[in-house]
């Protein structure tokens, strides 16, 4: 059978997601419990950083820990890729030693050009296009406090930026309906709205993109790599804060999400954040659950 890669949701089937995000609640109740399960012995992760993490690095090392097996941490900073190394020959090499491999990267390109040369299932770690590993702790978030997501109305408010394609690709295999509400000109890719078409509603007014929905998502203003633009982007974005008053707009019971790092009084208002709606702490600490059930998935 060839390699499966996860670079973005469209890897897998509606089918494949609906189950991964079961297995990663059965992971949760048997970690929850003690049980002990390591099927990965002897495995190893090489993990590829470009750009900073907390969340990604301790989710995937502890989840191949608790497996049994073991991760390694490469910094662009130290490796030969940071000092220019073809991609294509370190995915060759690196992918003849390890697993399975995780990137975090800028260009998207650089995780599609190594996963065409490695020998080992490649997982995106976050792109400047895409985090498809968040999805997958954001929607078993939802499911484990309000059940299935299908049918449900989710609202984007904020940046049409990597995390929001990854919503809109859930969307289309989770099948939800996105609202999506950004600023003009910071509208998602074109590409990526044809694409997913049927799922999503672009909008420039977040309260209309609020009315009714079941959850509502937002992420920084400015992600990395663009720090340089923060100071616009503070004033661009200015009337997307999430905050009670947009809140107040959506389904009494609907649940807020922030991928995190979050930044209290921009992109969300510490009532939100900190308020009963929130669901952050389990969404963040899902990605260790749900990653562990993909590294499964991936090698199994
Ligand atoms: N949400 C997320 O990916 O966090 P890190 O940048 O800390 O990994
Ligand atoms: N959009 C953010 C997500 C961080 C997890 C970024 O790319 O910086």
């Amino acid at each position: 059978m060839s390699t499966r890669h996860f670079l973005t949701l469209l890897d897998l089937s509606s089918e494949e997601l609906e189950q991964l995000i079961q297995r990663a609640i059965e992971l949760k109740r048997m970690r929850r419990e003690g049980e002990s399960y390591e099927p990965m012995k002897n495995r190893v992760l090489g993990m590829i950083f470009e750009k900073s993490s907390t969340r990604t690095r301790v989710s995937f090392e502890a989840g191949m820990a608790q497996f049994g097996g073991s991760a390694i941490f490469l910094s662009s900073r130290d490796t030969q890729l940071g000092r220019g190394e073809p991609i294509e020959d370190s995915a060759r090499v690196l992918s003849s030693m390890v697993d399975v491999v995780m990137i975090r990267t800028f260009a998207h390109e650089n995780v599609e050009r190594f996963a065409k040369y490695s020998s080992a299932p490649v997982i995106n770690a976050l792109t400047d296009d895409y985090h498809p590993c968040q999805l997958l702790a954001d929607v078993q978030t939802y499911v484990e406090h309000r059940g299935s997501i299908r049918g449900k109305t989710v609202a984007w408010i904020g940046d049409g930026n990597n995390m929001c394609h990854s919503y809109m690709n859930a969307a289309l295999r989770f099948g939800f309906h996105l609202n999506i509400a950004t600023p003009e000109g910071y509208e998602p890719k074109a590409e990526m709205v044809a694409q997913t078409a049927s799922n999503i509603t672009l909008m420039h007014d977040p309260v209309a993109a609020a009315q009714d929905a079941d959850l509502i998502v937002t992420d920084v203003w400015a992600s990395m790599g663009q720090e340089e633009e923060s100071d616009t982007r503070n004033d661009v974005f200015q009337n997307y804060q999430v905050n009670t008053a947009l809140m107040s707009h959506a389904k009494k019971d609907a649940l807020f999400m922030h991928c995190l790092p979050a930044h209290r009084g921009e992109e969300v208002a510490a009532e939100v954040i900190d308020g009963d709606q929130s669901v952050v702490w389990d969404e963040a600490e899902n990605r260790l659950h749900a990653q562990k059930a993909l590294l499964e998935f991936l090698l199994q």
